[in-house]
């Protein structure tokens, strides 16, 4: 059974090799990391675990039995409540519903652990996979998303409001 963790330096080398392995796939649908994430990669995944030490962010990640990452689930700019949601899953679980159900997990901890009531997420209008994860796991749209929000791209936000 995958498990949902919290981000740790060991998974570093797992990250980046799912990074690598799914970075044509991801670039379809959201905006590319860029070549100076991956040249950089130490540096930025240490300053990612500062971030979640600082409490600002709270970083997962869904590890397969073998070790391997098979997505990475974020929080971001927690603080009153509130936090902003971004996901992204491998591309050969792709459709088994592991988004959905690990969308669903994290609500709960993102009120248990980090106190988050009301949790948004963006999406682009072309995304729809990630439009229907959305929708599964009981969010709602409630407003645009600018190119600003989504990388040049527009969209809409989303909201789901959570139960202590
Ligand atoms: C979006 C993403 C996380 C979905 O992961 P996943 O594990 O495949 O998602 P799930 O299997 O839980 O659900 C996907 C749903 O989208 C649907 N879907 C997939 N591609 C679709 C498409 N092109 N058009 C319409 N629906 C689509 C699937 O049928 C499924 O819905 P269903 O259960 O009603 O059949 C994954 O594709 C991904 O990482 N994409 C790149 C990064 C990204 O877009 N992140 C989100 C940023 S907001």
């Amino acid at each position: 059974m995958p498990k949902l963790k919290p981000l740790h330096a060991a998974h570093a080398p797992a990250v980046l090799a799912f990074e690598l392995a799914n970075r044509a796939y991801f670039a379809a649908s959201i905006s590319d990391r860029g070549d100076d994430f991956f040249d950089r990669f130490t540096d930025r995944y240490n300053a990612s675990l500062a971030e979640q030490e600082a409490g600002t962010c709270a970083f997962y990640v869904l590890v397969a039995e073998d070790g391997s990452v098979l997505g990475r689930f974020n929080l971001y700019d927690v603080q009153d409540g509130t936090a902003r949601l971004g996901y992204r899953v491998s591309e050969r679980v792709a459709g088994r519903g592991v988004a959905t159900a690990t969308v669903r997990e994290l609500c709960r901890r993102a009120t248990e652990m980090h106190g988050v009531l009301t949790l948004r997420a963006a999406t682009s209008h072309d995304n729809a996979a990630s439009q229907r994860v959305l929708a599964k796991a009981g969010f709602v749209p409630v407003g645009p998303a600018t190119p600003a929000d989504l990388g040049g791209k527009s969209g809409t936000w989303y909201q789901r409001d959570l139960q202590p």
